[in-house]
């Protein structure tokens, strides 16, 4: 079957689904990258209604609705067909996603996601890639808010760093920020707990695959530092966020390492090659890590609550019978079944804030950093607005530059989309990378 549609969005209907769907219609016209698309899911009637809830005020083409079942691999296939580019919103990935990417990479269409879940991330790496080269389809998990602000905005710091100085770490905050409560749907909570009962499969898969290359950083690691941490300067309270992000900006710094130029076009021209080269150029391995923060102590011991309850009982049947049927009461209010409202989506935003510490000389490179800059990444909600306006401009990405992208492959998204015009498409849809200072430090640590 030829392609029909330039993007199929799978489980249009969900939580997030329905908010991709609303983004992407912003960008359906015949004078876009996006002129033709389709909506995929188990259920025609719900996709239907997600139309009409996102449509409201859009005109656009007739928008038809596919049906495909992950249960049902044909079906899968069947849509995979059908199109250039599958978005897929069905999670929890670990439980719905292979037999999806199992159906792109067969057919040779491409496939983006918002997953954040490293195991299923790194074993469709592990199972697909190779195939995925063979057949020309380009496979990029974690293309919402996990983990593209992690991404760009590591590649953001590292970048300002100009020889001879050198970043050694940088230590990213991530601040969700509301005047009213901040709230996840279900589906988060649920790969959230999956994640944290199954970390020993993960393990497993890093053991028994092939080493990664590390790069080489300037300087010692950093030491691991105290559980909570007051951080002073953006007045925050923080603890390590058990998220993907730093395990994606760790593949991509790696998969950097094997290409000091970054991944060649399939048909790139000669000018984006000489932009390419000279983006992974400027760009500057470190540590890096994750931290969630909020303004007051009660807010970080209400997440480590929520971590220790999921811990807890997410190692017995009962435990995960009790997590998953009152997700509000051991989430601690920070997940609800029926996720946020409008009101607290329209009122919630983020900062990340990532902090790099290094060297003013890399041929001089002390025990202690002498050099600090601190950049940031703003934006919306980050689950329901900067997800689908990420995951839809990587996908507009994917149409308008795809000859600037690799032929094929398993990738995280920083190797794929770093020298794109990615970081330029979010700034002008409302998500923000700046440089707030770079300052010399004297004291310790
Ligand atoms: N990267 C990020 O930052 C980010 C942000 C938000 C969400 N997420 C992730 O995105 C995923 C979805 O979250 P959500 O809150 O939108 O979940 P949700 O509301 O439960 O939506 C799940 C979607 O999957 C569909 N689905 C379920 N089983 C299916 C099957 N067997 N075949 C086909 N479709 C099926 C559902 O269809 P029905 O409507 O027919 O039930 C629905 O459309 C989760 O894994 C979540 O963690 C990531």
């Amino acid at each position: 079957m030829a392609e029909i549609y330039d993007i199929i969005i799978f489980g249009a209907s969900g939580f997030t689904g329905k908010h991709v769907v609303k983004e992407a219609l912003k960008f359906l016209s015949p004078n876009s990258p996006l002129k033709s698309l389709a909506l995929a899911g188990r259920n025609p009637s719900k996709l239907v209604e997600t139309l009409k809830w996102a449509s409201t005020s859009t005109s656009h083409p007739a928008i038809p609705v596919i049906v495909a079942d992950t249960s049902d691999p044909p079906s899968l296939r069947r849509m995979a067909s059908q199109t250039k580019l599958v978005v897929n919103c069905v999670g929890p990935f670990r439980l719905h996603g292979d037999p999806v990417v199992a159906a792109c990479v067969e057919s040779g269409c491409d496939y983006l996601d918002i997953c954040g879940e490293p195991e299923f991330m790194e074993r469709m790496e592990a199972v697909y890639h190779e195939k995925a080269v063979e057949t020309g389809s380009l496979v990029v998990s974690a293309c919402g808010f996990d983990s593209v602000p992690a991404e760009l905005g590591f590649l953001f710091n590292s970048r300002q760093w100009v020889s001879p100085a050198v970043p050694n770490r940088v230590q990213a905050y991530i601040s969700p920020e509301s005047d009213k409560r901040i709230v996840g749907n279900f589906a988060t909570f649920v790969s959230a707990v999956l994640g944290m009962t199954n970390a020993d499969k993960l393990k497993k898969l890093r053991r028994s695959g092939r080493k990664r290359t590390r790069p080489s950083i300037p300087g010692y690691a950093p030491p691991k530092g105290s559980t909570i941490e007051h951080q002073k300067k953006i007045g925050v309270w923080a603890v390590k966020l058990p998220s993907a992000d730093a395990t994606i900006v760790r593949r991509t710094l790696s998969m950097f390492t094997d290409n000091r130029s970054g991944l060649q076009g399939v048909n790139e021209n000669a000018k984006q090659a000489e932009k390419r080269v000279a983006f992974w150029s400027k760009v500057k391995p470190a540590h890096f890590g994750v931290k969630i923060a909020t303004k007051n102590l009660v807010g970080i011991l209400r997440i480590i609550g929520m971590g220790l309850s999921i811990r807890l009982l997410g190692r017995y049947f009962f435990g995960r019978w009790l997590l998953l049927n009152f997700p509000s009461v051991f989430s601690l209010g920070l997940f609800r079944k029926n996720g946020p409202t409008d009101d607290e989506i329209a009122s919630a935003g983020f900062k990340m804030w990532f902090l790099g510490r290094g060297f003013s000389d890399t041929n001089v490179v002390s025990e202690e950093p002498d050099t600090e800059i601190i950049t940031r990444v703003t934006g919306p909600e980050l689950g329901y607005v900067t997800t689908p306006i990420v995951l839809v401009q990587c996908a507009l990405t994917v149409l308008e530059q795809r000859g600037d992208l690799p032929k094929g492959g398993v990738f995280p998204p920083g190797i794929v989309f770093g020298p794109t015009d990615l970081q330029d498409r979010l700034q002008e849809n409302g998500i923000s990378f700046d440089v707030i200072s770079r300052s010399w430090i004297s004291n310790k640590m």
